[in-house]
C-alpha cells in the first residue's frame, strides 16, 4: 500500500480554543460594526485572519529565545542574525525592524520621494500605503492571466516583462527608484514568481539603471513553488533555490512574521552599503539601534532557527499540502476559489459566491461575515475595502476581483479544523440564494481603512 502524506512534525503543546452559538456571533459581529478586525479573538473558532505572527514556533525555537542576548549593542543574537541572513540570502548588512512595514518605512525613508513611481506586482496595501504616503505611486505590472480566478498559470504572480519596460521607457529613471517584486504575491493569491521572471525583472532593472527589491514575506513558499513547478530546478534544495533569487535582487524587505515563523520581527537585507549606512540613521529614529531595531535579543534568536526551518523541503511540503487540503475540499463542493491554489491560504472569489451582491455593497466583506456567522471562522476581505478610495479623486477604487482569504497559519491548525471550515463553507454556498444585503460604510479612515471601518447591513 502506498503510505499516505502526513505532517512532518508532531505536537508538544496545546491551546484550547471555543466554539460560540449563532445568537452569540450575531450579537458580536453587530457588536464589531461588521468589521471581523474589530473582534476579539476569543469569539473566533478557526481564525484564518492571517498567516502572519500567527504560526507555532518549534521547540528549537523556543530553546533558542532562552538564549537570546538582550544587550542594547553588538548582542550574539544580533551576530546570529547577520550570519544566518548572509548564509541565506548573500547580504552582507541588515537591519532587523519590528516587522515587515517598519522595513518598508526605514527602507522607503531613503528611497521613495514626492512624483516617483515604483512598479511592481499587486504590491501589499502596507507597501502601497507607504508609497501612496510619499506622494509616490505603485504601478501594477502583474500578468493578465493574475486576473481570472481559475486560469491555470504556474506562476501567476510574475511581473509582465513588457508592461514593465513600458514603464522603465516612458519615465525619466530617476523618477523610479526601485521596482519591488512580491514572493509570493499575496494580493492575486498567494501566488509564486518564477526564477525565469525574477531574473528577467532583475535583468530589465541594470538595462535601465535601477534596483530590484524583493518583498520576501513568503520567500520560502515562493522556493518550493519554483522546485516543484520550474523545469531545472527539481533536484535543487530550497536553500540553493533561495540563494539564486537573492542573487537577482539588490535588496529585500522581510516580515519574518511569515517565512521566519516567529510572532514579531523583520528586516531589511542591502547589496550597497551606502544604502544600508543611510537606512541607519532612519532605523535609529523609527525601529531602534543598528544592533536591534525593534526586536528583542530572544525573537532574533527565532527568527534566525524559524528562517532555517522554513527552508527545509520537509516543513513546505506539511504546509503547502495544508493548504491544498482545503483548497480541494472547497473545489469538490463546487465553492469558486482561485487557481491554482496557492502558497498560505484559498482565495474565495465572492463575486462568483454571491452574484446577487452589487459592488457598492462589499461583495467579499459580506461573504467573509456570512462565514463567520456560519460557524465563527475569521477570514479576510481582499476587494473594494481594503482597495480604498482613489488618493486624488477619493472615489471607492474597485478591485477586478472580490476576495475573501483564508490565510492558514504555520504548524497551527489540523486537517480537522480544515474540514469544519471547509463545511462551514458549504453550508453557506447552499443558502447562498437568501443572501441578498450587503454592507455600508458608517466611518471610515483617510487611509488603510479596512483595519477599522465601521459598516451596518445595507438596507
Ligand atoms: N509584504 C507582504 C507581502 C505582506 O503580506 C505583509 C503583511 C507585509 C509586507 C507587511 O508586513 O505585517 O510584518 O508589517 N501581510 C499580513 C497579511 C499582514 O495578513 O497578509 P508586516
Amino acid at each position: 500500500m502506498k503510505l499516505p502524506f502526513a505532517e512532518s512534525y508532531k505536537i508538544k503543546m496545546v491551546e484550547n480554543i471555543r466554539k460560540s452559538t449563532l445568537e452569540e456571533r450575531k450579537k458580536w459581529i453587530r457588536e464589531a460594526y461588521y468589521n471581523l478586525f474589530n473582534l476579539r479573538a476569543e469569539y473566533v473558532f478557526v481564525d484564518l485572519l492571517t498567516d502572519s505572527g500567527t504560526g507555532a514556533m518549534s521547540d528549537k525555537q523556543w530553546a533558542a529565545m532562552m538564549e537570546g542576548d538582550e544587550s542594547y549593542a553588538g548582542a550574539s543574537s544580533y551576530l546570529k542574525m547577520k550570519a544566518a541572513i548572509k548564509d541565506i540570502f548573500d547580504f552582507n548588512d541588515f537591519l532587523p525592524t519590528h516587522q515587515g512595514r517598519a522595513a518598508e518605512n526605514v527602507l522607503f525613508s531613503v528611497l521613495v520621494k514626492e512624483g516617483d513611481i515604483i512598479p511592481g506586482n499587486s504590491h501589499f496595501d502596507t507597501t502601497k500605503g507607504h508609497i501612496e504616503f510619499r506622494k509616490a505611486t505603485a504601478v501594477d505590472c502583474t500578468i493578465d492571466e493574475a486576473f481570472h480566478p481559475t486560469l491555470y498559470h504556474p506562476f501567476k504572480g510574475n511581473v509582465d516583462l513588457q508592461k514593465l519596460e513600458k514603464v522603465l521607457q516612458e519615465n525619466p529613471i530617476e523618477k523610479i527608484p526601485f521596482v519591488i517584486v512580491t514572493v509570493t504575491n499575496n494580493t492575486s493569491g498567494g501566488q509564486p514568481v518564477s526564477m525565469h521572471n525574477i531574473r528577467e525583472v532583475y535583468k530589465l532593472t541594470k538595462k535601465y539603471g535601477t534596483r530590484l527589491i524583493l518583498d520576501s514575506a513568503r520567500f520560502a513558499e515562493n522556493a518550493y513553488f519554483i522546485k516543484t513547478r520550474e523545469d531545472g530546478y527539481q533536484h535543487k534544495t530550497i536553500k540553493e533555490i533561495v540563494k539564486e533569487m537573492y542573487s537577482y535582487a539588490d535588496a529585500m524587505t522581510m516580515s519574518s512574521k511569515k517565512d521566519a515563523i516567529v510572532n514579531m520581527g523583520g528586516f531589511i537585507g542591502f547589496r550597497e552599503r551606502a544604502l544600508y549606512e543611510e537606512a541607519s540613521v532612519y532605523n535609529i529614529m523609527f525601529e531602534g539601534f543598528v544592533t536591534y531595531g525593534g526586536m528583542s535579543g530572544r525573537d532574533m534568536n527565532a527568527l534566525v532557527q524559524g528562517l532555517y526551518e522554513s527552508t527545509e523541503f520537509e516543513y513546505l511540503q506539511t504546509r503547502i499540502h495544508q493548504v491544498e487540503y482545503l483548497g480541494n475540499k472547497l473545489l469538490e463542493y463546487g465553492i469558486p476559489i482561485l487557481q491554482p491554489i496557492g502558497g498560505h491560504g484559498i482565495f474565495i472569489d465572492a463575486k462568483s459566491f454571491l452574484p446577487n451582491i452589487p459592488k457598492e455593497e462589499f461583495v467579499a466583506q459580506t461573504l467573509a461575515v456570512e462565514l463567520y456567522l456560519e460557524g465563527g471562522v475569521r477570514g479576510v476581505e481582499i476587494g473594494t475595502l481594503l482597495a480604498d478610495r482613489d488618493p486624488k479623486t477619493r472615489k471607492n477604487r474597485y478591485p477586478k476581483m472580490e476576495l475573501v482569504r483564508l490565510a492558514i497559519p504555520r504548524r497551527t491548525y489540523t486537517n480537522s479544523h480544515m474540514d469544519y471550515v471547509a463545511a462551514c463553507l458549504k453550508n453557506v454556498y447552499d443558502r447562498r440564494d437568501k443572501i441578498t444585503k450587503g454592507l455600508r460604510i458608517i466611518r471610515e479612515a483617510p487611509i488603510m481603512r479596512h483595519f477599522t471601518v465601521e459598516l451596518e447591513r445595507a438596507h
